[in-house]
C-alpha cells in the first residue's frame, strides 16, 4: 500500500503535502501567527532533481513527516544522506532547505539565534536612538530557530553531520524538538519583549517574535545525518525515525544514477560502472567518485580511460583483501 506516501521519490514537484493529516495529539504545536510558505526552490536544484532514493528512505521520510519526528540518516560517505533533504524539499515544494552544518564547536544557541551586542553598543555610542531601541536589527535566527517559526507547512532542516558534535548537542536538540519552542532571553528581559528579527532565509527574511518566545506550528522535517562516528543514546534514538542508506550494489541502479546526473554524457559508461563495482568490493567508494570518473573520462584521452578512472575512484578505506 503506497497511497499514504506523500514524498514518493519521483523527483516531480507536487502538492501532496496538503494531504498531511493533523499530527498525533502528543506532537501538536500551536504557535502563531501562521507564516505563509517561503518562496524559492530547495537551494540545490541539481542534487534535488537527480536523487534516486531507496524505498526504505522514501518510507522513513514519510514516517517522519506523519509522526513529526526528526529523521536520523546514517550510512557511509557519499550515499546521499545530505542530498535526501534537498530532494524532499524539492518534490514537496517546502522551500529552501535550512542547512545547519555541525562541528565539534557548534552549540544549540548557534542553531537557534545569534545576537550581536557589540554592533548595538557601537550604534548606541553614536547616539543612534533607532539602533538602540530596535534590538531586532541585532538578532538573527539560525537555521534551527528559523525552522521552528510557526510555518504553515513544515520547513526542511538539515542538521548535517550531527556525529561531529560536542557530546551534549544531541540531547539539547531532543529537548527543543520535544518542546517545539524556545525563548530568546535577550528579548524576554526587556520591557517590550517583542521585536522584528532577521531569519536564516537571507536578507529579506524578517519576522516578528512576540513575547520573546517562538513556538512552532508545522513541525519541520528535520534530517540529521551521521557517518556513524558516534553511537547515540537510546533516549535519543527512541525519539527519532531512523534510516540507513547503502551504496547501490547493483549495476542497473548505478547506471541509472549516472544517467540521471550526466544525461547524454553518461553514454558508453558501462565499463566504468563495472570497474566501480569491482573496486568497491575491496574497499569503500562513494557514488560521486563514479560520477566524477564518468565525466572526466568523457573529456580525456580514451587510451588511458580505466587508469584515469582508477585514480579518481581511489578507495576511501583500506582495501579488504590486497
Ligand atoms: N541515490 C542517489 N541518487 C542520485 N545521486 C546520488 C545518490 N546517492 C548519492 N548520490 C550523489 O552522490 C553525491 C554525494 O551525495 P551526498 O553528499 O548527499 O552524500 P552524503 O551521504 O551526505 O556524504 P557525506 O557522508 O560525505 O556527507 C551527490 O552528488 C549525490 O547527488
Ligand atoms: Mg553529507
Amino acid at each position: 500500500m503506497t497511497d499514504w506516501l506523500l514524498y514518493t521519490g519521483t523527483r516531480l514537484p507536487h502538492d501532496g503535502i496538503d494531504r498531511l493529516p493533523p499530527p498525533p495529539p502528543w506532537r501538536a504545536f500551536k504557535g502563531g501567527p501562521v507564516l505563509a510558505p517561503p518562496e524559492g526552490g530547495s537551494g540545490n536544484d541539481h542534487q534535488a532533481t537527480t536523487y534516486r532514493p531507496s524505498d526504505d528512505a522514501v518510507q522513513q521520510v514519510n514516517a517522519a513527516l506523519y509522526l513529526r519526528r526528526p529523521l536520523l540518516v546514517t550510512g557511509p560517505p557519499g550515499t546521499g544522506k545530505s542530498t535526501l533533504a534537498y530532494a524532499v524539499a524539492h518534490e514537496l515544494g517546502l522551500g529552501p532547505v535550512l542547512h545547519w552544518p555541525i562541528t565539534s564547536r557548534t552549540t544549540l544557541r548557534d542553531g537557534l539565534y545569534q545576537y550581536d551586542p557589540l554592533t548595538r553598543l557601537y550604534a548606541a555610542g553614536r547616539d543612534d536612538d533607532r539602533a538602540t531601541e530596535d534590538i531586532g536589527r541585532y538578532l538573527r535566527l539560525g537555521p534551527l530557530g528559523t525552522a521552528l517559526l510557526p510555518h504553515e507547512r513544515p520547513r526542511v532542516l538539515l542538521v548535517d553531520e550531527i556525529d561531529k558534535s560536542d557530546i551534549d548537542l544531541p540531547n539539547d536538540l531532543l529537548t527543543i524538538f520535544e518542546k517545539g519552542a524556545y525563548e530568546i532571553p535577550e528579548l524576554t528581559r526587556r520591557a517590550d519583549p517583542s521585536a522584528e528579527v532577521m531569519t536564516a532565509d537571507g536578507p529579506a527574511g524578517r519576522v516578528t517574535v512576540t513575547e520573546g518566545t517562538v513556538v512552532c506550528r508545522a513541525f519541520p522535517l528535520v534530517v540529521m545525518t551521521s557517518n556513524g562516528e558516534r553511537e547515540f543514546p537510546p533516549a535519543f534514538l527512541r525519539r527519532c525515525v531512523t534510516v540507513e542508506l547503502r551504496q547501490p550494489a547493483d549495476e542497473d541502479e548505478l547506471a541509472a544514477i549516472v544517467r540521471e546526473h550526466l544525461g547524454p554524457l553518461a553514454e558508453r559508461s558501462g565499463d566504468l560502472v563495472r570497474r566501480f563495482l569491482d573496486r568497491s568490493a575491496a574497499g569503500a567508494l562513494a557514488t560521486d567518485q563514479l560520477l566524477n570518473a564518468v565525466y572526466l573520462c568523457r573529456h580525456a584521452d580514451a587510451a588511458d580511460r580505466l587508469e584515469l578512472a582508477d585514480r579518481i575512484m581511489s578507495r576511501l578505506t583500506a582495501p579488504v583483501d590486497e
